[in-house]
């Protein structure tokens, strides 16, 4: 694709994304198609801070269970702290994990959930959720090192909703 044409898409994704974002943020939530979450588990890597923290709030605010997971052993226990005290009762498990140790992320899935994607497509449930940022979709001055990071979060996604491991495609 040319350079004009890369340009016209992202710029029309960007409004796309937008204009839903806008839309949820003033259409009142009952109106707003949601799935009933309750009960569920919910993984959040980089929970000890940002905005892994507040997903996590988020997502115990709607009854679900956390399994949180940072290297920052410290902030994680906070994060797990902020919850019970938000949510008297509710369930967050933490792990200190260094995300980028294959090792002690199969250590920590031995623990939690034996595995993620192969039980998810054999069940037909779940959700992946991946963070990235703009700067994953064009490249920023004295940010090469985020942008390609970022990028290559874009590429994992694409794998991952295409390929459910076993050779058949998810769509
Ligand atoms: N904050 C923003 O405006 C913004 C915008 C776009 C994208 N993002 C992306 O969202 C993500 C979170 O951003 P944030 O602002 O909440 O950051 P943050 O620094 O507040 O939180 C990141 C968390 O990840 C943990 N972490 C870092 N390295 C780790 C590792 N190797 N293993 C396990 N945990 C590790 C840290 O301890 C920290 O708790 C990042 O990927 C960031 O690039 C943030």
């Amino acid at each position: 694709m040319n350079l004009f044409l890369e340009t016209q898409v992202f710029l029309c994704e960007f409004l796309w994304l937008w204009l839903v974002a806008i839309y949820k943020a003033v259409m009142p939530a009952n109106l707003l198609p949601h799935k009933d979450i309750e009960g569920w588990t919910v993984l959040v890597t980089g929970s000890g801070s940002g905005i892994g923290r507040l997903i996590a709030l988020r997502f115990s605010g709607l009854g679900c269970r956390l399994v949180l997971w940072d290297i920052d052993q410290a902030g994680n226990e906070k994060t797990a702290e902020l919850i019970r005290e938000a949510k008297p009762g509710a369930h967050a498990w933490t792990y200190t994990v260094d995300l980028s140790r294959r090792d002690q992320v199969y250590e920590a899935a031995k623990q939690t959930v034996r595995s993620f994607l192969p039980v998810m497509v054999q069940k037909n449930r779940g959700h992946v959720v991946t963070v990235a940022s703009s700067a994953g979709m064009f490249g920023t001055a004295g940010m090469v090192d985020y942008c390609s990071s970022k990028f290559t979060v874009f590429g994992e996604r694409s794998y991952v909703a295409t390929d459910s491991g076993d050779g058949r495609l998810l769509f």
